[in-house]
């Protein structure tokens, strides 16, 4: 069907602003992905309803979260990159997809435990149900591959699980999709680097795609660099440091300088701490110059997204009609 290497599909929900971590562990990836394959990149803000959220500022977030796919270098002329909620056969067939799924493989998912315990007082259905809509992203496009991070490898699982079981009752229709587990770094926080960088943590935990070159050497200038240690395989904070050098900057000679140990070796972190927000500015400047320009033209923004709409529909709904007819819908 595809002129090109496989067919890959990911999302990410439109939840806050991108950081360094989102950028190097998941971005970046797609960027590269989209050379040689066929690629659906989609902004998946049914999900992001299943928590509390503030209705007037979904739009914008939504937005932004197109323009920095954009700055970051997902190509429109390459890949299709949606809204899921401009593409309505998402829904539908998650419906489908609900009369199939055993409400015990809702119930032992992760990220609902984690999810239900931590919005206790908010608790609701799509909560639960919120993998079956994933299941319903990835199986309309038919990907080979989905690229993801390690939290949500359960969902593509049960993907893989809800593809088999309609096969097995409706007859064989679908392929299963597998997880692209590219070999990224995980970046950590930069003030409990214990942990992951997430917007969660607050903004001075992480380095913001949209931060301007002062807020990444101040932040960089506060980052914790002992805390953590090797000793139960996590790395401290000043390993997150070099690694963060090491992926990001180009000066091969003070690189070879950092020895293997991820020491700083003869440098004081004082004056390898400037170097760092450097090579971190020289890499996100164009983008964020590019996600500032985009945001100061949204409807050209939103003409991208509305093509990348009529590319996925024309898939979606072919998905959608071969399924209801199996299932003596149509
Ligand atoms: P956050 O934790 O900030 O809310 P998300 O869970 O929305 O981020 O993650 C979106 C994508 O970015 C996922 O593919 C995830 O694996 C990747 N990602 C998030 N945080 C990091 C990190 N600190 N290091 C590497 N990749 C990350
Ligand atoms: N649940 C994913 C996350 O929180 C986002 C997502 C939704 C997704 N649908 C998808 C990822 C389909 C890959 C494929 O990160």
């Amino acid at each position: 069907m595809f002129p090109k290497g496989k067919v890959i599909l990911s999302g990410m929900q439109p939840s806050g602003a991108l950081h360094l971590g989102n950028w190097l562990g998941a971005l970046k990836n797609w960027v590269n992905l989209q050379q040689d394959n066929h690629c659906f990149f989609t902004i998946v803000d049914l999900h992001a309803i299943t928590i509390p959220y503030e209705p007037k500022e979904l739009p914008q977030r939504v937005l932004e979260l197109a323009a920095d796919f954009l700055a970051a270098g997902i190509d429109p002329e390459k890949s299709v990159l949606f809204v899921q909620s401009h593409v309505p056969e998402h829904v539908e067939l998650a419906w489908l997809f609900n009369t199939i799924t055993p409400l015990g493989e809702l119930e032992r998912m992760t990220q609902f435990k984690d999810k239900a315990s931590e919005h206790r007082e908010a608790q609701n259905a799509g909560l639960l149900n919120y993998p079956i809509l994933m299941a319903a992203d990835i199986l309309l496009y038919h990907p080979d591959l989905v690229p993801v991070g390690e939290d949500q490898t359960q969902h593509v699982e049960f993907t893989r699980t809800l593809a088999r079981k309609f096969n097995s009752t409706f007859g064989e229709y679908f392929t299963e999709p597998k997880v692209y587990e590219a070999q990224v770094p995980r970046v950590m926080s930069l003030l409990e680097p214990a942990k992951k960088m997430s917007k969660s943590y607050g903004p001075n935990h992480c380095i913001f795609l949209s931060d301007e070159p002062e807020t990444i050497r101040k932040k960089i200038a506060k980052a914790v660099t002992d805390d953590g240690g090797t000793a139960d395989g996590r790395i401290s904070g000043g390993r997150n440091l070099l690694q963060l050098f090491k992926v990001l900057s180009d000066d091969k000679a003070l690189k070879q300088q950092l020895d293997d140990q991820y020491r700083v070796g003869e440098l004081k972190y004082s004056e390898f701490k400037p170097l760092l927000a450097e090579a971190i500015i020289k890499t996100l400047e164009p983008i964020r110059k590019k996600r500032q320009e985009l945001l100061s033209k949204p409807k050209q923004v939103e003409k991208t997204l509305l093509s990348g709409r009529d590319s996925a529909r024309v898939i979606a709904a072919k998905t959608l009609s071969d399924v209801k007819e199996r299932m003596g819908l149509a």
